[in-house]
């Protein structure tokens, strides 16, 4: 694996909603699983890049906040000329991406490079293509960072930015335990614990989250924006129920103070391994979400 930097990410923000490196070190597996279970997203998104390349060479591809490198791996696959480079704050992720890519023989095309973003990315040489998935929404200041994205594109390359969409449902309105609804209502509190990480965020500015708007901003010509479902009909195999039970997991401690008491017992019930009525037993649980990616290409001189 070749690192470039070790940055030390303790201790730059304060407030309990503000994730530190150490955070997403710890949430490897998680992370790998959830992306996943959105193969046919990233497959999907990465499909219409190729459209959106349109003949061009892609020789060189960032994947920024790779993660553990599923979308990186995906995109190696997608483009075989090029060189992808999955960035992200987070070593132990990083390992992930470069195991990921061994194991699908993908290594000899997949570089990792640790960098702290935003500043880290001033630093990373230019690309045909550019992949930012759930990670924008984790700095400070969205259109700079974007900003700084774009000026990473090569003339008339592409940035393709994965925020929004639709979140995950998992769970019929009735569950026969507790109120309907629930996964309702814990949007709402979710909705919530974001705008509080957001404002937890170092730097952090509001803006209006336009994306089309946010690249039209950072000097791209905005090329389309497409939403991608991720489909699994109960029954659900044991490794995506895995991810579900981990994602509630997530979603529980994120709002269990945000939620009353008569959810707070309802989420609890749905925990519990041993409990029939629970996520890791119930037959009706299902994933249902949708992914949206917004794209810009840079001008050609
Ligand atoms: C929600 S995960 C998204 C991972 C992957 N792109 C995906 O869509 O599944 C956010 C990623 O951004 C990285 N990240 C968040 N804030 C960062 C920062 N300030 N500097 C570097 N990486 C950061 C995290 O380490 C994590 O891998």
């Amino acid at each position: 694996m070749s690192r470039e930097t070790t940055v030390a990410t303790e201790g730059h923000g304060h407030g309990h909603h503000q994730l530190h490196q150490d955070d997403w070190d710890a949430v490897g597996a998680r992370l790998e699983g959830e992306a996943e279970m959105s193969l046919d997203f990233l497959e999907g998104a990465a499909s219409w890049l190729t459209e959106l390349a349109d003949g061009r060479p892609v020789r060189r591809v960032l994947d920024i906040g790779s993660g553990p490198g599923v979308a990186s791996c995906v995109l190696a696959a997608t483009f075989p000329d090029a060189e992808v480079r999955a960035v992200d704050g987070s070593a132990p992720l990083l390992e992930r991406a470069s195991a990921r890519a061994a194991r699908l023989g993908l290594g000899d095309r997949l570089v990792v490079t640790q960098r702290e973003l935003p500043d880290g990315l001033d630093s990373l040489e230019p690309a045909d293509v550019v992949w930012a998935s759930r990670v924008v929404h984790h700095l400070g200041d969205q259109d700079e960072a974007v900003r700084r994205m774009a000026a990473l594109v090569r003339p008339g390359g592409v940035l393709a930015i994965a925020e929004g969409g639709l979140s995950l449902r998992s769970l019929p309105r009735n569950i026969g335990i507790g109120r309907p609804g629930l996964e309702a209502r814990l949007d709402v509190a979710l909705q919530d614990w974001f705008s509080e990480m957001r404002a937890a965020q170092p730097g952090t500015a509001s803006t209006v989250e336009h994306w089309p708007g946010i690249l039209a901003g950072a000097g791209l010509t905005p090329s389309g924006t497409r939403s991608f479902l991720v489909d699994h009909p109960a029954p659900l195999d044991p490794g995506t129920r895995g991810v579900v039970t981990d994602w509630w997991g997530g979603i529980g401690e994120r709002v269990a103070d945000r939620i009353s008491a008569d959810d707070r017992a309802t989420l609890e019930r749905l925990l519990d391994p041993q409990n029939e009525d629970g996520l890791y037993r119930r037959p009706d649980v299902f994933v249902l979400m949708a992914t949206t990616v917004h794209a810009g290409r840079a001008p050609t001189p």
